[in-house]
């Protein structure tokens, strides 16, 4: 997979250099390539901001710079890129997105600084190619460079041997799945006592199908205190029996609509 990053601080995406991204570019599974904006910038300071139009506070970035530098990258590659936009008022960055976007051949991403980059440049190649404006959160930082790093490590991991094990995503919170829909348990390993604190008993007995029943009990555990929208908003055919067991313990149980709400206080630890 190729990765472009154009960014006024192509230091900021460093850690690309670093773990399980830079293993894959040493690898060879990613072509990462990183591009400072300013290049495009042509006068004396290479400016790559204005004042918006209309009034208001904050600078927006100029839309020629950045129509040069993404004609020069797209125009570098073969075939087109899958454009991604980070801003704090894009579509939901989520698992499903990662899964989808990692199976792409290009990411071109385009992290503005200030307030946004001009529209034009979005409609521009929006017209041409495939633009996603993506959010990775209800909050705003000062740039999309972090939300940059977020995407392409939720996207790299997903590569096919850029993980050790292939298995590795199987269980993962939001993974699609058997597990769909709920997020991940406790988990340890040795030593068996620290701290005068022990292992849950089953998961030293062996038994596979026992410790499969406790680790979605307690995904059950943890989605309901801390997502219960995920709850709420699940299939109620993905829940079993046990599941229904479970959840009932914990106070939820299924409203006219067969889907599953709280019935009964939260249940402490
Ligand atoms: N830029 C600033 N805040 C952002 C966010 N939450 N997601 C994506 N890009 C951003």
């Amino acid at each position: 997979m190729r990765l472009d990053v154009v960014t006024i601080f192509p230091e900021y995406l460093e850690p690309l250099n670093v773990s399980l991204v830079g293993k894959a570019r040493a690898r060879g599974q990613l072509d990462v390539r990183v591009h400072d904006l300013r290049a495009w910038a042509h006068d004396k300071h290479n400016t790559v901001d204005d004042t918006p139009y209309g009034g208001g506070p904050g600078m927006v970035m100029k839309p020629e710079p950045w129509g040069e530098a993404l004609d020069s990258v797209i125009e570098s590659g073969e075939g087109q890129p899958v454009i991604v936009v980070p801003t704090p008022s894009g579509r939901p960055f989520t698992q499903e997105l990662a899964v989808e976007l990692s199976e792409k051949p290009w990411l071109v991403f385009t992290p503005a600084r200030y307030e946004g980059i001009d529209r034009r440049v979005i409609e521009e190649y929006g017209d041409r190619l495939d633009v996603r404006e993506v959010s990775i959160g209800d909050y705003v930082l000062a740039g999309g460079e972090a939300p940059v790093l977020v995407m392409v490590e939720a996207i790299a991991r997903l590569l096919p041997g850029v993980l050790g094990n292939a298995e590795s995503h199987r269980d993962d919170s939001f993974a699609p799945g058997a597990m769909a829909d709920l997020l991940e348990g406790p988990v340890y390993t040795k030593p068996p006592e620290w701290r005068g604190r022990g292992i849950p008993d089953v998961l030293l007995s062996g038994h596979h199908g026992k410790i499969a029943r406790w680790r979605r009990d307690e995904a059950f555990r943890r989605t309901v205190r801390n997502r219960p929208d995920l709850i709420e908003r699940a299939d109620p055919a993905a829940f079993d029996k046990k599941d229904r067991e479970m959840l009932s313990i914990l106070g939820w149980g299924p409203g006219p609509d067969g889907r599953f709400g709280r019935v009964a206080p939260d249940v402490e630890e």
